[in-house]
């Protein structure tokens, strides 16, 4: 695992679009894995300045989802498709059919589950993913005690991190959904190159824990431990407890 100290979130945004531009333009069609919350916005916004710029071509760019809240109604804003949609498909001008996503309204959603994993395999696997971190050390949506082995399924959030993702919901729990469905730790590792970035104090202890702790379930991040091209990038606050 290899570990960037950087400066503050922008210039760790900045770094990690370089990373993907790069890709891109070594492989134009690697399908990049996206995650949501704060984190990563410093990324899709420096990409999108990129592509702007003429610096790198995403005609033929494609983009995965990480994890989805289980029974939104279709539309919702908060939704990780539609927010997925909102941050990098419109930003970066890629089209409708360059962006894959677990159906988080499906009546049957272990099947959607598995036909998720089955359309990353089928797509060619992710190339690179990004990962941001929860307080509680979680990738995705694969809270603590998560198998370290688990494939794309149905999970119950715990209750800080409902209470961590309420900001999103008019600061209202109640609005928070129970259900989500995340790819599995399992999943996760099987991308070919895994870059997480943290920012703040808010996440030094999970960061350290990840990085320097024993790798386990009941820090989900430290699974990157076990992958043989994971990047962890970090702001001075996220690296302090290193
Ligand atoms: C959610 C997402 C994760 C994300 C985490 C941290 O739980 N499912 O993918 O890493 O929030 O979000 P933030 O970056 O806003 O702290």
């Amino acid at each position: 695992m290899e570990v960037v100290i950087v400066p503050d979130a922008k210039a760790g945004g900045e770094l990690i679009a370089e990373s993907i531009a790069a890709l891109w333009r070594r492989k134009p069609d690697a399908l990049l894995g996206v995650a949501t919350g704060s984190t990563p916005i410093p990324i899709y916004d420096a990409l999108t300045a990129k592509v702007a710029a003429g610096d790198v071509d995403v005609s033929r760019a494609r983009v995965c989802q990480l994890d989805e809240y289980v029974g939104l109604p279709a539309g919702h804003p908060e939704s990780y498709r539609a927010t997925v949609i909102r941050q990098v498909v419109e930003p970066l001008g890629l089209g409708a059919d360059s962006f894959i996503g677990p159906d988080g309204s499906a009546e049957d959603v272990q099947a959607a589950c598995e036909a998720y994993d089955l359309a990353l395999a089928s797509a060619g696997g992710v190339d690179l993913q990004i990962l941001g971190i929860g307080t509680d050390g979680h990738i995705g949506f694969n809270e603590p005690c998560s198998s370290l082995a688990s494939r794309t399924r149905i999970k119950t959030l715990t209750e800080q991190t409902r209470v961590d993702n309420a900001r999103f919901f008019d600061d209202d729990i109640d609005q928070v959904p129970h259900h989500v469905i995340t790819q599995g730790i399992g999943t996760i590792l099987e991308a070919r190159h895994l870059v997480l970035l943290a920012t703040g104090e808010g996440k030094a202890e999970a960061v350290a824990q990840t990085v320097e702790g024993p790798v386990a379930a009941v820090v989900p991040a430290s699974a990157l431990q076990l992958h043989q091209h994971a990047t962890v990038v970090v702001d001075e606050a996220a690296a302090s407890k290193l």
